[in-house]
């Protein structure tokens, strides 16, 4: 074991610069503008707007790096970013340059980047002919590898795991372009003596996922593949070894701990709430990556332990339950003889029972309720972020229903998937295109320091009044549970934008493609049509009563009532990142 950690470690500081599987397609991929998004394609295939989809929501990824932008395989696809902190990791002696800023802002944050590479990876493992059919998988071989490949600087050795770059009071309280974030920034490790079980565990089944998608063999839920030219032994190896040193550490490492429990000053920002399901998720991520029945035994060990089994929650960086649920059907379906060897009494029926459960009380409306819009909501999860648990959803649903126990329950997924994914893409009252600089109807001012080209941290929504660069492909949080949905820049809860909530849409494009879906609702939306709504949001960010323009209305207000409300606003949103991370961190008793 020991020897293996080494070899592992000497791989990791010996990591050739960025390479690609395949060239880039020449002319290179840039989004087209949004006006083109009301154009019909073509009868050919594959699809012309999915395929318009899937380049905008990986080129998302492409805007949101973060170091020396030349570094990468095919380079800087986004004229308007600039290099940017190129000191990462001084203060530990590391590199930690690279990899991609989290959300509207400028940390790094390595527990739902976990999220993010597992997400985009098991797409990239299933739906393959989709990605090659549209020619991005040059795009996703790029998305994936600057995200591995900052994750493996990020882990320089079987203990150590970076968790978070910057994320100080000043760093918190920039608002600005790329080239004056505040310098020096901060890095966060945890290591033997501060350990952080989930961190490793999330970041272990990311790596295995990974050198799952590299290893060129099929991943078979009804044929499902990777794309042929993805496959790489070499990389897939260098992942396969860090999930396997991450998962050990944090199997092995005692006391188990939260890393927001041991790195106390990063509290604020993603603050996890639990460690039974990151275990069991990566070691059972490294079961399908190795065969091996040893982590297969560990994984349903966690799963016992931990009580997983009939848990209802959203699926995201904190919550992983439901994916376990997902992947253990896809095993037994793709490897049974794991499982077999495992000698465990486990098998599709069992798995299958346990994933269709989850989904029909989804389906049934006992797992969240939906929107009067017809937006499934999960009371608490969605009132920040609405869109995110929503797709999540959708797309455990579409993955999961080549493997349902009956043709009817797969009618069933695949339906509800379609109504959240078209809600998604315009069908909701607002008739808004939740994915930034697709259509007309798209939202124009996200909440992205990077996008909108002001530096006046006192008035975000309006200066400048034009967000400076389109966003292409970014999906924002979303509308409240009214459907209301207003596009104000300073409303982080409407409209940030991050690296999970934008890490299912690849797949959701690339299995379009490959199922030969017809165009997505939006083309069939008059430009310009989308609603407006009046009076003011009421949420987090912004909440009720305390707008910006409330001075407006001071006169008919209740002098005190309304200064200790606007005191209050102002707390929150000074904090507002802060706040909506710990928020996005909350859950509710039994996890
Ligand atoms: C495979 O990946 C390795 C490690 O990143 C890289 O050095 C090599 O060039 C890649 N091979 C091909 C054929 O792309
Ligand atoms: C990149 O630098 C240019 C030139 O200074 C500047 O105009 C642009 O706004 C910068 N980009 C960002 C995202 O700050
Ligand atoms: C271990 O992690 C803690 C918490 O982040 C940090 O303060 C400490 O410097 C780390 N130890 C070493 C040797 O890097
Ligand atoms: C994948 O699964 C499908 C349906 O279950 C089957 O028809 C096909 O032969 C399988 N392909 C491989 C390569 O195993
Ligand atoms: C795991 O088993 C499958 C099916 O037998 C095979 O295609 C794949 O190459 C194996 N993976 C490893 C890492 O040995
Ligand atoms: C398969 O799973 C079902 C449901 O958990 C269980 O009743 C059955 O005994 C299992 N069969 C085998 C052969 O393991
Ligand atoms: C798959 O394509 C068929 C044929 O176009 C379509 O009816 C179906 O709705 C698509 N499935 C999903 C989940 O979108």
């Amino acid at each position: 074991m020991l020897t293996a950690s080494l070899t592992a470690l000497a791989l990791a500081l010996s990591a050739p610069a960025p390479a690609a599987a395949q060239a880039a397609p020449s002319p290179t991929y840039s989004p087209p503008p949004a006006s083109s998004g009301t154009v019909a394609s073509p009868s050919s295939s594959p699809n012309a707007q999915w395929s318009t989809l899937l380049g905008n929501t990986l080129w998302f990824y492409d805007a949101q790096r973060s170091g020396r932008l030349s570094a990468g395989a095919y380079g800087n696809r986004v004229e308007w970013r600039n290099d940017s902190a190129l000191q990462d990791g001084a203060d530990y002696n590391v590199d930690l340059t690279g990899g991609w800023y989290d959300a509207g802002d400028y940390i790094k944050a390595t527990f739902p980047l976990g999220y993010t590479l597992f997400s985009l990876a098991w797409g990239a493992l299933s739906y393959g002919p989709g990605y090659d059919a549209a020619h991005q998988t040059a795009y996703l071989d790029g998305t994936l590898r600057w995200g591995y490949d900052w994750l493996m600087r990020a882990h320089p050795s079987d203990d150590v795991l970076f968790v978070q770059v910057g994320g100080n009071e000043a760093d918190l309280a920039y608002w600005g372009g790329d080239g004056n974030i505040p310098q020096p920034r901060q890095a966060f490790p945890v290591n033997a003596s501060h350990p952080g079980t989930d961190a490793w565990a999330s970041t272990a089944a990311a790596f295995a996922l990974g050198a799952l998608a590299y290893s060129g063999s099929v991943w078979n839920t009804s044929g499902s593949v990777a794309p042929a030219s993805l496959a790489n032994g070499t990389y897939a190896d260098l992942l396969r070894q860090h999930a396997e040193s991450l998962y050990k550490t944090a199997k092995g490492t005692t006391p188990l701990a939260t890393y927001s429990q041991s790195v106390p000053q990063i509290k604020a920002a993603y603050s996890s709430s639990g460690y039974g399901d990151d275990l069991a998720i990566a070691a059972l991520a490294l079961a399908a990556a190795t065969n091996s029945s040893d982590y297969y035994h560990d994984a349903y060990n966690y799963y016992q332990q931990y009580a997983l089994s009939g848990k209802r929650q959203v699926w995201n960086w904190d919550s992983r339950s439901p994916a376990v649920f997902v992947l253990f059907a896809e095993v037994a379906n793709a490897r049974p003889g794991i499982a077999q060897a495992a000698g465990l009494a486990t098998n599709l029926t069992g798995w299958q029972a346990e994933a269709e459960a989850y989904l029909d009380s989804i389906v049934d409306g006992k797992q969240g309720y939906l929107t009067k819009g017809g937006l499934l909501f999960y009371p608490g999860d969605s009132d920040e972020a609405s869109l995110n648990p929503a797709v999540a959803a959708a797309t455990l649903m579409l993955r999961y229903a080549p493997l349902a126990s009956s043709p009817a329950k797969a009618a069933a997924y695949n339906s509800f998937a379609k109504g959240q994914i078209d809600y998604l893409l315009g069908d909701n009252p607002m008739a808004r295109v939740y994915v930034v600089g697709q259509h007309p109807n798209s939202p124009q001012n996200p909440h992205s320091a990077l996008a909108a080209g002001g530096n006046n941290i006192n008035n975000i929504r309006n200066d400048p009044p034009t967000e400076a660069y389109v966003l292409y492909g970014a999906m924002p949080g979303g509308p409240l549970k009214s459907d209301k949905f207003w596009d104000y820049r300073d409303d982080w809860v409407q409209t940030e934008i991050a690296l999970d909530y934008n890490s299912n849409l690849p797949s959701i494009a690339a299995f379009q493609i490959v199922n030969g879906s017809a165009d997505p609702f939006y083309v069939g939306l008059q430009a310009g049509s989308y609603t407006t709504p009046g009076g003011q949001p009421c949420d987090a960010a912004l909440p009720c009563g305390s707008s910006l323009s409330a001075g407006a209305k001071a006169g008919i207000a209740v002098g005190v009532i309304l200064g200790v409300a606007i005191i209050v606003a102002a707390l929150v949103y000074w904090q507002r990142d802060r706040v909506a991370r710990w928020r996005r961190g909350y859950r509710g008793p039994g996890k």
